[in-house]
């Protein structure tokens, strides 16, 4: 159930999920995160207990203990015969996104109906007994000898396992000698980046639309990042061409956000392209191990190791806070992505590079693997059945793979407008417009995609699933109408 107030447009929103309980406390951290975040500014006047109780369908006794809490907390204030007002927040805290600003998912508080944030992995499926065990089985049996500071590749024993895992499941060809251990693939690509400026490298291509932020993260290397179109083969090699780079960053097996593969040619014409211009391709192999309908398609760094790092991660395949992922680099490059990492970090947590080779070499990664697999696949097939009946046929796509799809709109149909109204009803989701690049001087082109949204799938269940695209069709008509 979802209601909105405040001076004429859907600014201050509860939504509440009755069958999570807990309704005071839900209205509570809602109206913080609304305070917070500056949607409901100083001085604002909140309804009544009696007025908000019976638009949210709760006893007046709730809302007056909410109103206490936020009182004694002093987020609002009160005063007789002026009601509860906002109270005025301490400057320097979130700002109010300006007219132009992207809207961003809002970050403070679960969404009520679903939360299709792209990238999550199912927390409640990672596999923390076996982890348990693992770090328990590290710690029994890893020699005080190498409780000191590592060897800043990373331990061997994980660079085994890894480039073992990697040679079998995504047709790699690293050996240990050419492995990284780095705290995700973030950091590796950091490393990467400015090893790679070191090398003389000075303008890396990247998708557009893209993952988010990688444009930031390169410039930050000191690269010059220039955008390259994603069409429905992936990268446009021919346009890659054109920029000059010799360096280009893609997610090959699934793109993101678009879920569409390389396709064959293109991959052997990037190889080529790599050859031409004495370049380098990095391979963000982020969610490869979710393939549905076939075998995933094999690595870059296989076909061409001389030319491609890869570089990978657990943040999906077990959880983003287990923090710990891999660079698989050419000969020339190792010893500078070593240094970067021994210079910035010294090294990964020892205890639990061993424990994640345990997991890896004892088969429970593969076992978990299997499992979450099944479970995406399920979900998968929700969103395509409810995406179908409430949007039509052949409106989602990138779906053979991974835990997001792209949900194409109706034409004419505002995404920024979409995301908003679908906020104010309690689901959370980005649009497609959120991972086009930025671009530092120039504009990016305009998009030839229609709008569209992109819908992580990895962490809402079924159940959500349903009602979040059914909440999403209605926010689609709303806007139409408005
Ligand atoms: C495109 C892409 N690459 C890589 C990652 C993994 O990043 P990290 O290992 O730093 O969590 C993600 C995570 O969401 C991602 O979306």
């Amino acid at each position: 159930m979802t209601v909105d107030w405040a001076r004429g447009g859907p600014d201050l929103l509860v939504a509440l999920d009755r069958d999570a309980g807990r309704l005071g406390l839900q209205i509570q951290d809602q109206l913080r995160a609304g305070i917070r975040d500056r949607r409901l500014g100083a001085g604002e006047r909140l309804p009544s207990t009696r007025r908000l109780a019976e638009l949210l369908g709760v006893s007046r006794g709730t809302v007056v203990d909410v109103y206490e809490q936020l009182l004694a907390e002093g987020y609002v204030e009160s005063a007789v015969g002026s009601g509860t007002r906002v109270a005025a927040m301490p400057a320097g805290g979130p700002a109010r996104p300006g007219p132009g600003a992207v809207p961003a998912a809002p970050w403070s508080s679960r969404p009520a109906v679903a939360d299709f944030e792209y990238g999550i992995p199912d927390l409640g499926s990672v596999p923390l007994a076996a982890w348990s065990w693992a770090v328990s089985e590290a710690t029994r049996t890893l020699p005080t000898a190498e409780l000191g500071d590592e060897d800043p590749a990373g331990s061997r024993h994980l660079r085994e396992v890894v480039t073992a895992y990697h040679r079998r499941v995504r047709s790699g060809c690293a050996v240990a000698e050419d492995a990284i251990v780095v705290s995700g693939f973030r950091q590796g690509l950091a490393f990467t980046l400015a090893t790679l400026a070191r090398h003389g490298i000075v303008r890396i291509a990247l998708e557009d639309p893209g993952p988010r932020e990688h444009d930031v993260i390169a410039r930050r290397a000191g690269l010059d990042a220039v955008p390259v179109p994603v069409d429905d083969h992936g990268l446009d090699v021919d346009r890659l061409r054109e920029t000059g780079a010799r360096a280009v960053l893609l997610t090959p097996a699934h793109q993101c956000p678009t879920g569409v593969a390389l396709g064959p040619s293109r991959r052997r014409d990037l190889v080529a392209w790599a050859d031409e211009v004495d370049g380098v391709i990095l391979e963000d192999d982020y969610d490869a191990d979710f393939r549905y309908d076939r075998q995933p398609v094999g690595s870059l760094q296989g076909l061409n190791p001389d030319r491609v790092i890869g570089l990978g991660s657990v943040s999906k395949t077990l959880a983003p806070a287990i923090r710990l992922g891999w660079v698989l680099a050419p000969a020339r490059f190792v010893e500078g992505v070593v240094e970067e990492k021994r210079l910035s970090s010294r090294g990964a947590p020892g205890l639990d590079q061993e424990a994640l080779a345990l997991l890896m070499e004892t088969g429970l990664y593969d076992r978990h693997l299997r499992r979450v697999r099944e479970l995406y696949r399920a979900r998968r097939d929700v969103l395509a059945a409810e995406a179908e009946l409430a949007f039509g046929q052949g409106r989602l796509q990138g779906l053979a793979a991974g835990c997001h799809a792209l949900l194409l709109l109706p034409d004419g149909t505002s995404e920024r407008a979409v995301v908003a109204t679908a906020a104010t009803m309690g689901v959370r989701v980005n649009g497609l417009d959120r991972y086009r690049f930025v671009a530092a001087d120039t504009e990016a082109e305009p998009d030839p995609r229609p709008p569209a949204l992109v819908l992580g799938f990895g962490n809402v269940s079924e159940q959500q699933i349903r009602r979040g695209i059914r909440t999403l069709a209605e926010a689609v008509q709303r806007q139409h109408h408005t």
